[in-house]
């Protein structure tokens, strides 16, 4: 269900096309992540001087923030090869030892949800992040050897969205880790901007600022918005984005002002109508709604919590006082709605 919503954070298919003319391509391009910007800027250059390979950076956060992005522009920084792979797509030892021997000395390896990575796989990378070696096992009993294969000085880049999910020998091997925030919404307006920019369309800046507002702190939900507002305004206003153009483009795809859509609300509406307000444990949650626990626990949280209509306790999901607020505005303005019918 996730996959269908314009405000998902996950990549959805039409997003690698656009993604190319649209991601930043060096640091100073990148906006917000200010401190992670400045941390990393350090840790470049410092590796540049010392002509080695950068530290293995492993990068954390909600979907669509930014991740593989700056994985791109730490490459481009370094002037050094990038290679894109993924957790579930490393299945076999064979696969890695291909990819890694393949590498050139200060390339980089980028690990997309390293926190599907199986455990052999995971035994195998210590070594290799640790003492650039492979160790290969050949033949089988007691006639069995391990062969030892260097390998090229390399970086590993790790991506996850779930932080917990990765073993803790994993973690202790990385010797940068970034935790990347939600953006505010002068940044999201900034980076509205740029996008319109290089796609030429027109847009005053409080539509900017009002696509900023309605992206859940999101660069990716901000562009895919930019683009359908862009849309509307093509079909219905001549292709100037005003911000009169941009509430009712918005409020077509019944997006919020503070951009939750239906299912948000569903969500909100269930933990305080089915469960009291909880606390509700997410299994639980997630059967009430037929979705996943762990695209509620990936997409639907981290933003409501940002928000601060939800909490996690250690007994489950708790609606807040801003929840039933929040829930009550919606049906005095579902009234009003009606009313006007
Ligand atoms: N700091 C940023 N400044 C400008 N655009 C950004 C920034 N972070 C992300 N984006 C935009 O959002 C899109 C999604 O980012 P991405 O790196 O794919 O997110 P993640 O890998 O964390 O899911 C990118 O294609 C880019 O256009
Ligand atoms: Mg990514």
């Amino acid at each position: 269900m996730d996959e269908e919503r314009i405000i998902s954070a996950s990549e959805q298919n039409n997003d690698k096309t656009w993604d190319l003319t649209l991601r930043p391509q060096t640091l100073d391009e990148y906006i917000g992540q200010t401190k992670i910007k400045a941390n990393l800027d350090i840790v470049l250059r410092a590796a540049k001087e010392r002509k080695e390979a950068v530290d293995h950076v492993l990068l954390f956060g909600p979907p669509g923030l930014g991740k593989t992005t700056l994985a791109h522009i730490i490459a481009k920084e370094m002037g050094v090869g990038i290679k894109v792979t993924s957790g579930p797509a490393i299945s076999k030892a064979g696969d890695l030892a291909a990819i890694i021997t393949n590498l050139q000395d200060g390339d980089i390896l980028f690990i997309d949800e390293i926190h599907r990575l199986n455990k052999t796989i995971e035994e195998i990378l210590y070594p290799a992040m640790e003492d650039f070696a492979l160790d290969i096992i050949l033949g089988k009993g007691p006639s069995a050897q391990i062969l030892r294969l260097d390998l090229p000085r390399f970086t590993i880049i790790g991506a996850t969205t779930r932080y917990n999910l990765i073993s803790s020998p994993l973690r202790d091997r990385f010797g940068v880790t970034f935790r990347l925030n939600f953006y505010d919404h002068d940044e999201l307006a900034d980076i509205v901007k740029r996008s319109a920019d290089i796609l030429a369309v027109p847009i005053e800046g409080q539509a900017q600022m009002e696509i900023a507002s309605r992206s859940r702190a999101t660069p990716r939900i901000a562009n895919r918005i930019l683009k359908r507002v862009r849309d509307y305004a093509q079909v219905k206003a001549g292709g100037d984005v005003s911000l009169d153009v941009t509430k009712k483009a918005l409020n077509l795809m019944a997006i919020d002002k503070h951009g939750l859509d239906d299912l948000d609300r569903k969500l909100l509406k269930v933990l305080v109508e089915n469960f009291a307000g909880g606390p509700v444990g997410i299994g639980t949650l997630a059967a009430a709604l037929q979705e996943e626990s762990g695209t509620i626990e990936e997409i639907f949280e981290p933003y409501l919590m940002q928000l601060g209509f939800l909490s996690r306790t250690s007994k489950g999901r708790v609606a807040t006082e801003k929840t039933y607020e929040y829930l009550e505005a919606t049906k005095n303005q579902e009234k009003e709605q009606n009313q006007l019918f």
